[in-house]
């Protein structure tokens, strides 16, 4: 086990009911807010007007920035720093999902910078130092940006996605209420199924200590409750017991806690995903799901250990050798992502052998922001997409 430094700056309040508590939550932080939402999805359950109801009665004053869409975009981030500053606003609250949660740490960022650009953040020009209090009201379990000190941005003009990070980026509350999900609708779920055991896949496999049997044990076990939760979530969209294990569980997977002690790890999966999306439109998790087979196959051929010791630990594979296991389980796992409405590979999403360039060339700047471009250099990336054509 490598040694490792491990904070969580966000306090939980979890369960049914709990959101009711928004306007009680806020109010220490500050009685002029930013609300960061998305679409049309909270207007149309009508908890979006529930929760204004509630900051009102705690005279909390509100400026709303809507329409945040999914794979949020730096333009929507500008347009919340001038509001911050016109305005004199002191807190950010979103309530949404990681594309509104991500757009409001941004927006936070951004205003309390004395000079330069958000996005100099996100090209790691600057580090984020201090930040506007932001709390959270997640509405889609998925990405973790409740519980984390990430966010992730689209520049469109540059057709870049980048995320970044900081312990001044974590949420100081986020009200976990899983009532707020009944209505995501059956793709989405799944989609945030996928990212949040990709979520925990990603340091299982790169984590380069090969002593990490907690770590391992923690990661299988969230991982076969959220693939469980999953399937019960999209059969049953309103039942409790499976929207709050799905929550809590997504919330853990990108916590940090899993992960800490197994070494100096990134998330190439992620990496390869953010291009897919800028130059696709692909949800997040689509995303994920139409690469993660087949970059497993392609790691898998020097690194077989852990995908034969997933395949073991989650699906029960045994009795062959090492490789026919690890294939084994990687099968397993494109079955399971066939079976919630997922994609398996990039055809699925209509992506072609003739993009892989395109693709390659866009994700290599984040590596190389990464530092990781040696090993994830547009050749590799372009032979990582090959195994994930078809
Ligand atoms: O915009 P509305 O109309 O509200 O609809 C949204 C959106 O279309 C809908 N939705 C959200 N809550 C709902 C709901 N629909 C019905 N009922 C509800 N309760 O869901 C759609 C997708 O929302 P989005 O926020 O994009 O999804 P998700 O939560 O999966 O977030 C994806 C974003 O998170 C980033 C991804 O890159 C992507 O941009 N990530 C952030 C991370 C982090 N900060 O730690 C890590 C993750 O790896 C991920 O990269
Ligand atoms: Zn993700």
């Amino acid at each position: 086990m490598d040694n490792f430094e491990y904070q969580n700056f966000t306090r939980i309040v979890f369960g049914k009911g709990e959101v009711s508590k928004v306007g009680k939550v806020v109010r220490p932080f500050g009685s002029n807010i930013l609300l960061v939402t998305g679409k049309e999805s909270l207007k149309k359950s009508g908890l979006y007007q529930r929760v204004r109801d509630w900051l009102e009665e705690e005279g909390i004053t509100v400026a709303d920035l809507d329409g945040v869409q999914p794979n949020p975009l730096l333009s929507i981030v500008h347009d919340g720093i001038r509001i911050i500053k016109d305005q004199g606003i002191q807190v950010v609250l979103a309530l949404g999902g990681g594309s509104v949660m991500d757009t409001a740490k941004a927006v936070a960022a951004g205003a309390a910078m004395e000079q330069g650009d958000v996005w100099d953040f996100f090209t790691r020009r600057r580090t984020v130092e201090k930040a506007l209090p932001v709390i959270t009201v997640p509405t889609l379990a998925a990405s973790g940006s409740e519980m984390n000190g990430f966010m992730v941005i689209t520049d469109e003009e540059s057709k870049h996605k980048l995320s970044t990070g900081s312990p001044h980026l974590y949420p100081k509350v986020s009200i976990l209420d899983p009532t707020t999900t009944y209505t995501v609708p059956a793709d989405y779920t799944a989609y945030g199924g996928v990212d949040a055991v990709c979520h925990l896949l990603e340091p299982y496999f790169n984590g380069p200590d090969p002593n990490t049997p907690l770590q391992d044990r923690m990661a299988e076990g969230l991982i076969r409750t959220i693939m469980d939760a999953t399937e019960a979530c999209i059969k049953s969209p309103e039942d409790y017991e499976s929207r709050a294990t799905m929550m809590w569980a997504s919330s853990l997977a990108l916590c940090g806690l899993t992960k800490a002690g197994v070494g100096a790890h990134h998330f190439p999966v992620h990496l390869i995903e953010h291009a897919v999306s800028v130059l696709f439109f692909v949800a997040h998790g689509e995303g994920l799901a139409a690469l993660l087979p087949g970059w497993m196959t392609w790691w898998a051929q020097d690194h077989p250990k852990k995908t034969s010791q997933l395949g073991e630990r989650i699906w029960g594979i045994s009795g062959k050798d090492i490789s026919e296991k690890s294939e084994a389980g990687i099968d397993a796992l494109r079955s399971w992502f066939d079976s919630i409405g997922c994609p398996k590979n990039l055809s699925d999403i209509g992506i072609r052998a003739e993009d892989h360039v395109r693709l390659a060339e866009n994700a290599v700047f984040q590596a190389e922001i990464w530092g990781i471009s040696g090993t994830y250099s547009v050749e590799n990336i372009k032979t990582v997409l090959a195994y994930c054509q078809s």
